[in-house]
């Protein structure tokens, strides 16, 4: 039979336009935002701010200039891992329905990880979608999370299962909010910066350790960190081939930190991750994996929280259930080398359960 839709080319059309984006600080980042919003709203324009209980109060005020001349409402989450669920994205929508939102309003994501991916799928879904822009403040969020248009929720236990691509309008960063996060959290954003390093710019292990680690050297660190990102998910947006590479140390990070929940930081874990799977990538490419121990170095911190023999039978079922799994296999990014990944390896649960046995022994020394 005639199929009429035959012609259709099968290429994915471009769904989505890379964001405006800045990085700044102090009194420039006031005027670069404030720019932004006298070029694109008026006076008029419906503002919905979403932060936590945290930026709430440590954060929210550094905006208190601008905002205050638009008309802006407010929602507050707590900014937990276990309220990253379908049930605060409803909280979310039954909020923006009682604050009368239409689809001009646009949503104002200030806080780390779980915010812009709790807020990012509430405003990308709320009447189909409304804008939004990211105001990061942890490293995470700002190297990371804020980054690339993945936004979503966990379910059944698993990380980020129920979610979608979607990019925000405008991500502005602003590094002065670091001042107010805890050592721990400034770690945790640096493993997703070290993972960074790995996959795609060496030279961004020299800089982390340079000091004074002032404004200056947080903006130029997030522009080498995110130059890195930036250059996949530009050419792979939806995660069909090169932005699997982002995954490096996430296949068993990701499992470690679901089951380890809340006792855990998602840095931690996927610097666990990394160096269970720099451990699969030695035997897999038969180098020596003291080769690498200088990079796996920077991602050693002798207070992190670590597996226990106990913990791996929980992990290995989570990492079966992982939405990176394809045809029954658990898929891996290996390492051949520092910035050549490669993706899509099946690696066998042995294999998995002796790197999660190296890591119990590796990082109770
Ligand atoms: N964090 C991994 C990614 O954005 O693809």
């Amino acid at each position: 039979m005639n199929n009429r839709y035959e012609t259709i080319d099968n290429t994915e059309a471009v769904i989505s336009t890379a964001p405006v984006s800045f990085i700044s600080y102090g009194n420039s980042f006031l005027f670069e935002l404030q720019s932004y919003f006298d070029e694109h709203f008026t006076k008029d324009t419906h503002f919905v701010i979403l932060d936590d209980n945290n930026t709430h109060n440590y954060c929210l005020n550094l905006l208190t200039k601008i905002i205050d001349n638009y008309c802006v409402d407010i929602i507050t989450i707590e900014a937990c891992e276990n309220d990253k669920t379908i049930d605060t994205v409803i909280s979310i929508w039954n909020k923006l329905l009682e604050y009368h939102c239409d689809r001009k309003t646009v949503m104002l994501l200030l806080g780390g990880g779980i915010v812009c991916d709790t807020g990012g799928f509430a405003a990308s879904t709320f009447k189909r979608g409304i804008s939004y822009i990211s105001i990061p403040t942890t490293l995470l969020a700002q190297t990371d999370a804020a980054w690339g248009g993945k936004n979503g929720v966990n379910f059944n236990n698993i990380k980020n299962q129920i979610g979608l691509f979607n990019n925000p309008n405008l991500i502005a960063v602003n590094t002065s909010f670091l001042k107010t996060l805890p050592e721990r959290q400034l770690k945790s954003g640096m493993a997703e910066i070290i993972k960074h390093a790995i996959i795609g710019d060496k030279s961004i292990f020299k800089y982390i350790e340079q000091t004074p680690k002032d404004d200056e050297y947080y903006k130029k660190l997030l522009i080498k960190s995110i130059a890195v990102k930036k250059s996949v998910i530009d050419v792979d947006f939806k995660e069909n081939g090169k932005r699997k590479i982002l995954n490096f140390g996430h296949t068993i990070g990701h499992a470690i930190e679901a089951a380890m929940l809340n006792k855990i930081t998602h840095g931690e874990a996927i610097r666990l991750g990394m160096i269970a799977t720099i451990k699969i990538s030695s035997e897999y490419f038969d180098f020596d994996i003291n080769k690498y121990s200088k990079y796996i170095k920077i991602i050693e911190d002798n207070n992190s929280p670590t597996i226990n023999k106990d913990d791996i039978s929980l992990i290995m079922k989570i990492m079966k259930d992982d939405k990176k799994n394809y045809n029954g296999n658990i898929n891996f990014v290996l390492m051949k080398d520092i910035e050549d990944m490669v993706i899509d390896v099946p690696v066998s649960e042995d294999k998995i359960i002796k790197s999660l046995e190296f890591l119990t022994d590796y990082a109770n020394k």
